[in-house]
């Protein structure tokens, strides 16, 4: 397995800048987003252009038909979550993926024009630029289109989505013709769109000819798309969720995203047990970090939902004493299954109700870490004619039925039903560390429901465990979202004699080849000097600095 591989070579040194940073997971966009930064554009600026660079070099997965979350932090300390999430179509319902037995047609929510959410990344990267931004949309675009009009040049670490992912299964038929290493791929229609979108800003995607092509395919296809529901598309802003782990600040992506509560109701659980002293992935450490994971995860799926409908109950969630009386529940040894685990909450529950992360530094010390997503690797599988980009599979991502788990096998409750006009809950997790108010890191990951752990992993492995920002993304990583109940884990993560004492104390295993490509920057407190690493799990990334 050439991933297994990769991780136990020796480890690589990060990238080092002594001004700014961009990591991403296609070099071709990171040096989009260092370009601008030199020529004296913001954090923000590069990130709208890498946003728009990803979604033509990294089909797979960056876009401009699907949505996502940017975490800003300005050097002043000001901070804004913008949430351009999907929402379902006006004629969306409850059970609009049930058959007529009642039973979940995964397919639906999966593949084709039911299963598409109305895409905000185009108006979530226009609100970011002209809020925070100081350059026009026509130049921070312009490398995009260039990129989409004159081609790129396929490497073989771009292949693998193509390929399709031994960890997910997908593959890259929705492409049309697969690629080949070398190749220069042109694509018109994308150049064409962004072209548009650079001159009319985000009403030539919502109210203009790019909105009526999709529609009308959707029409013809059977999908619920209209008009309305592009004119309706609205981004919203927020601050984001923090908590404190240590003596670090942990900044974080709010609801619609259920990234930053789980990710800090976890620390909260295990901020007391000296995890470096017990060792990396050794059966003491895993053991408390996974059942943290697993009752934090438990929560996440009964609690949390978009909160325009339903109301999250945040701070209930990451109130220190909670955190303590679910530590109390964990036994010393033992796994709890978690059939015996019940969302924690004393509450009663009013209903009323293939992604790409990348972070960057600049030199001033603004930072962005953004996820955003089509859901699957290229959505879900369709093209509107003319347009020349996938249109995600976000639906998904709502419970299609309690209690039946989605792609990511979360098994989801009521508070994330589908409703028009809602977003679906999250597990994007763009994430930021502040030590003595000062930036310490950026991080955040693809990877569905793994992408929580994956962030708190590259927290764990800088601050508890020392690793440089490099060894935090390759290190292997474990995972436990309460079901299925065992420890997902990628080769390598644990040694064979940790995996022996861990399932004799009960502890069941499920091996996955790889999973997520974190992009991560930490910054030293006394040189100031930008570190940045790039997963080679995707080994088209880069981290580049200056
Ligand atoms: O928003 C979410 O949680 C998912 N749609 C993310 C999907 C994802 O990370 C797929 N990539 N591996």
């Amino acid at each position: 397995m050439i991933f297994a591989a990769l991780l136990l070579a020796a480890a690589l040194a990060p990238a080092a800048g002594t001004n700014a940073m961009v990591a991403t997971e296609q070099h071709l966009a990171t040096q989009t987003g260092v370009d601008i930064l030199k020529v004296g554009g913001n954090a923000v600026d590069a990130a709208v252009a890498v946003g728009y660079a990803l979604a033509v070099v990294d089909p797979c997965c960056g876009n401009i038909g699907g949505g996502g979350f940017m975490l800003i932090r300005m050097h002043d300390g000001r901070e804004r979550f913008i949430d351009f999430r999907e929402k379902a179509p006006e004629r969306a319902s409850r059970d609009m993926y049930l058959d007529a037995r009642g039973n979940v047609d995964p397919e639906k929510s999966r593949k084709g024009w039911l299963a598409i959410g109305v895409p905000g990344t185009v108006m979530g990267l226009d609100r970011a630029l002209r809020e925070y931004g100081t350059m026009s949309r026509s130049r921070v675009m312009s490398s995009a289109i260039d990129l989409a009009r004159n081609g790129y040049v396929v490497e073989p670490g771009d292949m693998i989505p193509f390929e399709g992912s031994p960890a997910e299964g997908y593959s890259g038929w929705a492409f049309g013709e697969k690629p080949h290493v070398g190749e220069r791929i042109v694509q018109r229609d994308l150049g064409a769109s962004l072209d548009s979108i650079a001159r009319d800003g985000d009403g030539a995607f919502y109210r203009g000819a790019i909105a009526r092509n999709i529609v009308d395919a959707s029409q013809r296809n059977g999908g619920l798309l209209t008009m309305r529901d592009f004119a309706d598309y609205t981004v919203d802003e927020s601050q984001p969720v923090h908590c404190t782990y240590h003596d670090l600040d942990v900044v974080s992506a709010p609801p619609p995203s259920s990234g930053g509560v789980t990710l800090c109701e976890i620390l909260n659980i295990i901020s007391p047990y000296p995890l470096a002293q017990w060792g990396w992935h050794s059966p003491r450490e895993t053991h408390y970090v996974v059942e943290a994971e697993r009752r934090a995860y438990a929560d996440r799926n009964a609690y949390l939902g978009d909160p325009a409908f339903v109301h999250d109950p945040i701070a209930q969630l990451l109130d220190p004493r909670y955190a303590a009386s679910l530590r109390k529940s964990i036994a010393p040894v033992d796994p709890t299954p978690s059939k015996q685990v019940k969302p924690g909450l004393h509450i009663t529950v009013h209903e009323n109700d293939d992604t790409t992360h990348y972070s960057i530094v600049d030199k001033d010390g603004n930072a962005v870490a953004v996820t955003y997503t089509i859901n699957d690797w290229f959505g879900s599988g369709v093209v509107a004619p003319h347009t020349g980009f996938f249109l995600n599979d976000e639906m998904d991502d709502f419970t299609s039925k309690p209690g039946v788990p989605n792609m990511f096998g979360l098994v989801q409750g009521e508070r994330n039903d589908i409703q028009p006009g809602k977003r679906p809950l999250s597990s994007m997790t763009p994430t930021m560390v502040l030590r003595d108010g000062k930036l310490a890191m950026v991080t955040g990951s693809p990877g569905g429901s793994r992408i929580i752990t994956i962030a708190l992993e590259t927290i764990l492995n800088v601050f508890d465990f020392g690793m440089n920002v490099q060894q935090a993304v390759d290190a292997p990583r474990m995972h436990m979202q309460w079901l299925p109940d065992q420890i997902q884990y990628e080769p390598n993560a644990f040694t064979a004699t940790t995996m022996n004492a861990l399932r004799t104390d009960g502890y069941a295993f499920s091996e996955v080849p790889f999973w997520g490509s974190a992009q991560a920057i930490v910054i030293d407190p006394k040189t100031g000097m930008r570190y940045g690493g790039t997963d080679r799990r995707h080994p088209a990334g880069a981290a580049i600095g200056y």
